[in-house]
């Protein structure tokens, strides 16, 4: 399997910047499975730019209701009725902003699966709890309770303190905390623990991204800042390999 680079937009871009941005991922072949999740208006402009294309579209969140009362929220379906295919769920920023429990995720994450997208569980550990080794008792728990019975999709470790400060885990803590995902993974998920691509998040740039994704266990990666120019993130997908 292509290792996956994920771009998680945030809240940044515009209608304007669609088409060539689109247009420059389209015009480059890539060693990786290139995702995008831009901001929710963005996602028709985006699902007819990549158009025959092998390029995948996420969300960056849904309700956890098929539809309803929710004001300001988005449904499932209608992602996936616009042309996404996967939707980034339990981002730290989401847990933080929305007081997001991992029950929360975790209703979510069935919501995405009965839409028929495929989710991105986000899960990583404050630079307090690693300075207190929990790290991997932390994420381990957001595993165990975010993720339903149901699961089928992609987990990203994404440790708190790393996003968007340029800095990065060691590769041996990288190493470590994907080897403990993919332990707690096959023990909740005997048929698809195995083979469930666990990202990593947190300051991917072109200059680290080599080393990154040649770690064990490292099935690709989800670039907040360096996914939003086009020549940047095709810099990071180009270490990308087959694992
Ligand atoms: P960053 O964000 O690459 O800007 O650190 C990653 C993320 O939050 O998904």
């Amino acid at each position: 399997m292509r290792q996956i680079i994920a771009g998680n937009w945030k809240m940044n871009g515009t209608l304007a910047g669609v088409t060539a941005y689109a247009g420059a991922l389209r015009a480059q072949a890539s060693p990786a499975t290139l995702i995008i999740c831009p901001p929710f208006p963005l996602l028709p402009a985006f699902a007819s730019a990549f158009a025959g294309s092998d390029i995948g579209l996420g969300a960056q969140d849904c309700h956890a209701n098929a539809s309803g009362a929710h004001t300001g929220d988005v449904a499932a379906g209608l992602i996936k009725e616009v042309g996404a295919a996967y939707v980034i769920l339990g981002h730290s920023e989401r847990r933080a902003d929305h007081a997001e429990s991992n029950a929360v995720v975790a209703g979510k994450v069935k919501a995405a699966l009965a839409a028929g997208l495929a989710p991105i569980v986000c899960v990583g550990e404050s630079e307090t709890e690693r300075d207190a080794g929990e790290a991997e008792d932390v994420v381990r728990t957001q595993l165990t309770h975010s993720l339903p019975e149901e699961f089928i999709g992609l987990v990203a470790y994404e440790p708190i303190w790393a996003i968007g400060t340029g800095r990065t885990p060691t590769p041996a803590d990288i190493t470590a905390m994907h080897a403990a995902i993919r332990a707690a993974l096959v023990a909740q998920f005997p048929k698809t623990g195995a083979t469930t691509p666990i990202l990593y998040g947190g300051s991917a740039k072109p200059s680290n991204a080599g080393a990154i994704l040649a770690l064990p266990e490292v099935g690709g990666a989800l670039v907040g800042g360096a996914s939003l120019q086009a020549a940047e993130f095709l810099a990071i997908a180009a270490s990308a390999r087959v694992v």
